[in-house]
């Protein structure tokens, strides 16, 4: 399919609560997930949502086996995720750093549950429903917040815990 163009922090649709998919199985929802996994692949990315490439339907994609630009991150399951429903457990918190391809370039230090369950629906309409931690937890959180128009900036507690990758990690 496509690389498409990634939307940057400031463009009115990334604000925009995206609309639920109707239709599964479709040629049309097919087509936009190849071009999402085509675009995060370009960009090394972890996750993209829909909203990221200009199309506000409820769905992400995420996966992680090796990354340079998360080398410390533990592998997540290549997942295409359709109309979330998340839920956290136990309402532990923990801090780490986020990057983001509608953020090239910055990483910001933000606070996420520990413990999630997620349910939703693969492409086929299948239902998935998992119960995840740490850094996978963080992603489905980090993704799904595009859904409803949150960029992890608005999430800093600390406007000082945004900033340069090259100057936050000089050992990179
Ligand atoms: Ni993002």
């Amino acid at each position: 399919m496509a690389v498409r163009r990634v939307l940057k922090m400031g463009d009115p649709m990334l604000y925009q609560p995206a609309a639920p998919v109707e239709k599964f199985d479709t040629g049309e929802l097919d087509g936009l997930i190849a071009d999402l996994f085509d675009t995060m692949a370009a960009l090394n990315g972890v996750g993209l949502a829909a909203p990221q490439i200009g199309v506000s339907r409820r769905v992400v994609i995420f996966g992680v086996e090796a990354n340079p630009r998360y080398p410390h991150a533990e592998p997540v399951p290549t997942t295409v995720l359709i109309n979330p429903v998340l839920e956290q457990i136990g309402g532990e918190m923990e801090e780490g750093w986020e990057g983001c391809l509608s953020v090239p370039g910055l990483r910001g230090l933000v606070s996420r549950y520990k413990n999630l369950r997620y349910t939703g629906f693969d492409q086929r309409g299948r239902p998935i429903d998992r119960t995840v931690s740490g850094f996978h937890a963080r992603v489905v959180q980090h993704e799904c917040d595009h859904l409803d128009g949150i960029l992890y900036p608005m999430r800093l507690k600390d406007i000082r815990l945004l900033g340069f990758e090259e100057a936050l990690f000089r050992e990179l």
